[in-house]
């Protein structure tokens, strides 16, 4: 039983054989946080008043209008600034952030809801409209809240997904609104986290278009601090993936807790540390410029929120956000499980290519030993240019005869994608001058063009329906392994002339529903289709989309030093089969260094193949076969960050598989200084066990490479990547 119900103390307790969540109901039906954290036995003993006594001059009185004071001092009493709620109320007691915010049918905005019902079932819940992670009920037990606000008949329904192989809570609720009126919700968060100190520091992730994805740390302090987005449909700027960690916590040792959102518009994750030392951490959609209306008998959901726990440091937060992600999360299709290497013409060629140089460039890939050619932008509507055809999704016969150039790749052994981008219409396209009415702006003014284009509006369905018939009709006629979909601007002028002007404040809300409603569509009529999502690089990296694609585009920054950044702090939230990774003719690096970097991820190339002379020809051979034989570590295999490149002049990770028998090894110095003394740390090997190193055919037991090291004082060159395995030895 992973989750039970004491009747007794009212007290839920969600635990596996790692960790505990635990929160029982109060006399005025509040819902108090307990414990959660490492797994405690004897949770019945840490009663509330070991919790709240620290702080009981901020005690509060409830209820006086029926006459049930308390005194001071006296049981029960909840403190509006020091206990922990797992349902923190609005304009009432509690003054940190609250969970959700109900406007009601009077205009009182006051939001609190008291204990109702519950549920414990096996399995977990999942979503018709929005991604969700998967799980069969063998894996993990849900228990489902239900409290009722104390105004009017609405009900919040509350799920926790706990699972008994991870040490995972999912997260989400539900608004229901049965109170006769129409409500709107002006904040519906997925979860409330508070957490008895503050002491701790937060890793985020920030970026910008080539520089994708950075990791910073930060101090918490008495204030709150906003990790958000509120450019639509992109998680560029920040990213909805989190990790707060002890002060004294590393990468080994410590707590850790890790928070994700399977979402990919609008989010806000909130860390408030409060007067009190102690921590709210409030995860869900962007409540700015957010208002849902919910009719009588309608429902609202929340996207999924992740928690994951660790006593044992950062790296265990990533490797549960990898296992969850991989097994929990990603829909594999045929082609996932085959040995891919891709050539993608974007950057050899851009919009410049007819049906003789793509021929060229198919034979050409095929002799580098890629089995997966994608035609990326410009091969619809009028398209030599980034300034129009958006939404005109017809081949352009004068410039591509895309049947040859496919049949050609099919005869040949090589897979064929093509590249799409449709939530976008150009200004100049015959879309547009069809139906501007499919733009999303506020046609009261000038639209805002972000790459010469606009965005459809994907809170219709007519809209949706149409763009659904365009790609069908390239799909169904074309024989296409591989889609690249991308997502090139944000959104801005946010205005829908297909919603009414009271519900202009769910735009960027049923945008993204939008999204997923036309990713849903996509998967079910492909299924073998392997999908792989862009947003201007990696503008778009997240959770809600790799349950529909199983891999991104990580970043149009493909020099081998810069990527060394980007995918380090990828790495750290998102398994590395999900990293679109790429060796292009950037100048820095040779093929072959490049290409020990772009393995990390879903490894291929993007240059031009008929230029490569038999030197590079060489380096594309040994860059092929490295990655191959190392594909199923970096595919399956746990991770771990052994260098941090924000801390010093190298970078450096693993992977290693599951049964710990191989491990493969990358390390790159970024200055000139060869004279040091330095030893690598190796991670995660058994101790007991001698590994072969191929660097230098050493031998090592696996606890002198764990607490020594492997010297790399000698013949340390800079910019020069270092690749090497670790195998283990029989007896
Ligand atoms: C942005 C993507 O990141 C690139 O890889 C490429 O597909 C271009 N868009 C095409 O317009």
């Amino acid at each position: 039983m992973l989750v039970t119900f004491d009747k007794n103390s009212k007290t839920f307790n969600l635990s596996n054989n790692n960790i505990s969540y635990v929160f029982f109901v109060n006399k005025e039906g509040m819902l108090i946080k307990q414990y959660f954290g490492r797994k405690i036995n004897d949770i019945y003993t840490y009663n509330y008043d070991l919790l709240n006594n620290i702080h009981d001059d901020f005690y509060c009185y409830y209820n006086t209008k029926e006459n049930k004071e308390y005194s001071y001092g006296e049981k029960p009493y909840i403190s509006g600034e020091g206990s922990l709620f797992e349902v923190p109320t609005y304009l009432s007691f509690d003054k940190r952030e609250p969970l959700v915010i109900i406007n009601h049918k009077d205009n009182s905005s006051i939001t609190d809801f008291r204990y109702f019902d519950y549920k414990i079932f096996k399995g977990k819940t999942i979503f018709e409209n929005m991604p969700y992670i998967r799980a069969n009920d063998c894996e993990c037990e849900t228990l489902e809240i239900i409290l009722k606000d104390i105004k009017d008949d609405i009900y919040l329904h509350m799920f926790y997904t706990i699972f008994k192989n991870k040490d995972v809570i999912v997260r989400h609720n539900k608004i229901v609104n049965k109170s006769g009126y129409n409500i709107k919700i002006e904040r519906a968060n997925s979860l409330n986290l508070d957490l008895l100190s503050m002491n701790y520091k937060l890793i985020s992730i920030h970026g910008i278009y080539a520089t994708d994805r950075e990791i910073e740390e930060q101090d918490i302090f008495h204030n709150n601090i906003e990790i958000k987005t509120i450019d639509g449909a992109k998680t560029f700027y920040h990213n909805p993936m989190a990790m707060i960690k002890e002060k004294k916590a590393n990468d080994e040792y410590g707590e850790a807790i890790g928070f994700g959102l399977v979402y990919s518009g609008n989010f806000k994750f909130s860390f408030n540390g409060t007067k009190l030392d102690q921590l709210r951490c409030s995860i869900g959609i962007n409540d700015e410029n957010f208002e849902y209306i919910l009719n009588n008998d309608e429902v609202f959901e929340t996207p999924e929120a992740i928690i994951i726990y660790s006593y044992k440091g950062t790296d265990f937060v990533t490797n549960t956000f990898h296992n969850l992600i991989r097994e929990n999360l990603l829909r594999l299709v045929p082609v996932s499980n085959e040995k891919i290497i891709l050539l993608n013409s974007w950057e050899a060629t851009h919009f410049n290519f007819n049906t003789e140089k793509v021929m060229n460039f198919i034979s050409s890939a095929k002799n580098m030993g890629v089995n997966l050619f994608v035609l990326d932008d410009g091969w619809f509507g009028k398209r030599d240019n980034d300034l129009c055809s958006l939404g005109d999704w017809s081949v352009n016969i004068e410039k591509i005869n895309l049947k040859k150039v496919i049949e050609y790749a099919h005869s040949i052994g090589v897979k064929f994608g093509l590249w799409f981008e449709p939530e976008m219409i150009s200004y100049d396209s015959n879309l547009y001058k069809n139906h501007p009415e499919f733009a999303l702006f506020d046609k009261t003014i000038n639209p805002t063009l972000w790459r010469h284009q606009l965005v459809l509006d994907m809170t219709s369905k007519e809209v949706r329906d149409y763009i659904f018939n365009e790609l069908t009709d390239v799909l169904d006629n074309y024989d296409i392994d591989y889609v690249k979909w991308d997502f090139n601007r944000s959104l801005c002028d946010i205005y829908s002339e297909s919603l009414k002007k009271e519900n202009q404040k769910e735009i960027y809300h049923r945008f993204t529903l939008g999204t997923y409603d036309l990713l849903n569509r996509f998967i079910k009529r492909y299924p073998n289709i392997l999908l792989e999502t862009c947003s201007a690089g990696g503008g778009r990296f997240d959770m809600g989309m790799l349950f529909y694609s199983p891999q991104i585009w990580a970043s149009d920054e493909t020099d081998g030093i810069q990527r060394t950044y980007i995918q380090y702090s990828t790495n750290m939230f998102y398994p590395l089969r999900t990293i679109g990774a790429h060796v292009s003719a950037r100048k820095y690096l040779s093929i072959k260094e490049k290409a020990s970097i772009a393995m990390f991820g879903t490894f291929g190339y993007e240059m031009d193949p008929t230029k490569l002379n038999e030197e590079d020809l060489k380096e594309v051979a040994i860059s092929n076969e490295r990655y191959l034989n190392n594909i199923d570590l970096i595919k399956n295999g746990d991770y771990y960050s052994l260098l941090n490149p924000y801390e010093g002049r190298f970078v450096s990770w693993m992977c290693i598989s599951k049964d710990k028998k191989n491990a493969v090894i990358f390390l790159f110095n970024y200055r000139h200084i060869n004279w040091t003394s330095r030893f690598l740390k190796i991670k995660g090997l058994v101790p007991n066990k001698k590994y072969l190193n191929s660097l230098d055919n050493t031998i090592c037991y696996g606890d002198y490479l764990m607490n020594v090291g492997v010297n790399y004082s000698i013949g340390m060159q800079a910019f020069t990547p270092i690749l090497f395995n670790l195998v283990m030895l029989d007896d």
